[in-house]
């Protein structure tokens, strides 16, 4: 079977940043650690004044075509994934393409576009559409583009405040792709939840500590889901395990969940079990409490061993590096996190092609999804050019009172005058409303 996946990736960060622990943590009176440690989270990218979810995707789509050759012929799809749209019948994509029609001969007029709404997964809902597009031989040899993008703002004095960021995603998805093909097999865990969402409203009702419970207990019922077409799982399976990525920390919490469970019945657990004994197993536990009692009592003590903690190391670790540097980009974190592990394999001069990555994608609301993933020969040509580096450390850096003008010129609710902070150059930026009311963009060179 001809493989379909990512054939090539770029991300586009929001132009400013707020450091969590030099600038927001002493006007919050928190101690720096709670954020750079326990949240995990050094910075957020925010947007600058002329950038939004259309610009922000617009740059990310035009740096892969440049990168790629590719002219709007070679694209049959253009979907958008967002839980930041500003219409409730406009797609973001038309959008896009319209910005890309201003510097690209030809147009998009015979690609299909649309916009994908499942809180966080819906990036991932979008690269399974262009897989089953092209699987069923239905693109005329084109291509999908894919744009996660995201100004993940919360309320002021929200507790999510500090899991703030922005930016886009773009991937190519193709036949005989050059970084990663994705399986056939998948897993779902979804369920009616009530975590956080935005009842057409801007900013999120969100229960912070209910939302971390549905995470667990959604990525949970969707790696049982995979196993049951898959197999089971080992860790040595799969050489990373991108997750999505809210903020770091709440990855450490899906991560140790998640080697308990691949763990269990392998020749991991027995040689665990001279130390911290064998994972608790409910039929020996005469109530459900006593049960939950043990799990949490062996988690603690596998946390601590030397196995669990190498395997963080080389798996995971890798994958939440850029999400520490930017924050929470929504639909986009999870195709972040691949691309942090192959951005930092390729950093250290590992060979992946033919290594195999679990993807972890969720989406409040609630659901998650987790399916396989080969990395390609290209993937070390398709990951080194980027460049994420560069655009992070080009990031003006805002004063807590530059911070609050921002998110102000960003709130819906707001009508305030502020001067840009960044000079834009060779990018899309927003100019103004229309007279229908619509958002309307340009190429400064
Ligand atoms: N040094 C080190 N660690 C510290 C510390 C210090 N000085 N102070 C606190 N910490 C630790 C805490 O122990 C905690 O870690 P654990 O959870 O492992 O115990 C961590 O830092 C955060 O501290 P709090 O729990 O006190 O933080 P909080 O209550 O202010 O906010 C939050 C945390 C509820 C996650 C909040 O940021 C939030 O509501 N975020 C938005 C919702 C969210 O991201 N949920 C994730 C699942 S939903 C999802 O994934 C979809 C999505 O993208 C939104």
């Amino acid at each position: 079977m001809t493989a379909v996946g990512i054939d090539a990736i770029e991300l586009w960060s929001g132009k400013l940043r707020l450091d969590l622990a030099e600038t927001f943590a002493p006007v919050k009176g928190e101690d720096p650690g709670k954020y750079t440690k326990g949240i995990g989270i050094e910075y957020s990218s925010l947007p600058d004044v002329y950038e939004d979810i259309v610009t922000m995707g617009a740059n990310a789509a035009k740096q892969l075509m440049d990168r790629k050759g590719l002219t709007p012929e070679d694209i049959g799809r253009i979907d958008v994934a967002t839980e930041s749209a500003f219409d409730n019948s406009k797609p973001v994509s038309t959008y896009i393409a319209g910005c890309l029609e201003q510097v690209y001969d030809g147009d998009f007029h015979h690609a299909n576009k649309g916009e994908r709404k499942f809180a966080c997964l819906s990036g991932t809902q979008c690269l399974d559409d262009a897989y089953n597009w092209i699987r069923a031989g239905r693109n005329r040899g084109r291509a999908a583009l894919v744009i996660a993008t995201d100004t993940a703002l919360y309320e002021r004095g929200d507790p999510g405040e500090a899991t703030q960021g922005a930016g886009a995603v773009a991937m190519l998805i193709d036949e005989e792709p050059d970084i990663v093909a994705l399986s056939t097999e998948q897993g779902y865990g979804s369920a009616d939840e009530t975590d956080f969402l935005k009842p057409n409203q801007q900013f999120p009702s969100v229960d912070g500590k209910r939302s971390i419970q549905v995470y667990l207990a959604r990525m949970r019922e969707a790696l049982e889901d995979y196993e049951s077409v898959a197999g089971d799982t080992h860790p040595e399976d799969f050489v990373y395990f991108p997750f999505h990525t809210p903020y770091p920390g709440m990855v450490r919490k899906a991560a140790l969940l998640g080697y308990r469970h691949i763990t269990r019945d392998t020749e991991i657990e027995d040689a665990l079990a001279d130390d911290i004994g064998m994972q608790p197993r409910e039929e020996n536990y005469e109530t459900r409490e006593d049960y939950e009692e043990a799990i949490r009592a062996y988690m603690d003590e596998l946390k601590g061993t030397r196995q669990y903690q190498e395997w963080y190391e080389q798996a995971i670790e890798p994958t939440i590096q850029v999400s520490g540097q930017v924050g929470n980009w929504y639909t986009a974190s999870v195709h972040l996190a691949r691309l942090s592990a192959l951005r930092a394999a390729a950093s250290e001069d590992v060979d992946l092609a033919g290594e195999k990555m679990l993807v972890g994608s969720y989406g409040s609301g609630a659901q998650a999804e987790i399916h396989a993933e080969t990395v390609r020969d290209g993937w070390r040509e398709g990951v080194e050019g980027l460049d994420v580096d560069a655009q992070l450390a080009d990031r003006y850096d805002l004063s807590f009172e530059e911070y609050e003008l921002v998110h102000d010129v960003h709130n819906h609710q707001k009508e305030v005058e502020v001067e840009e902070f960044t000079q834009p150059e060779g990018e899309f930026v927003f100019t103004g409303w229309g007279r229908m009311n619509e958002r309307r963009y340009e190429y400064v060179e």
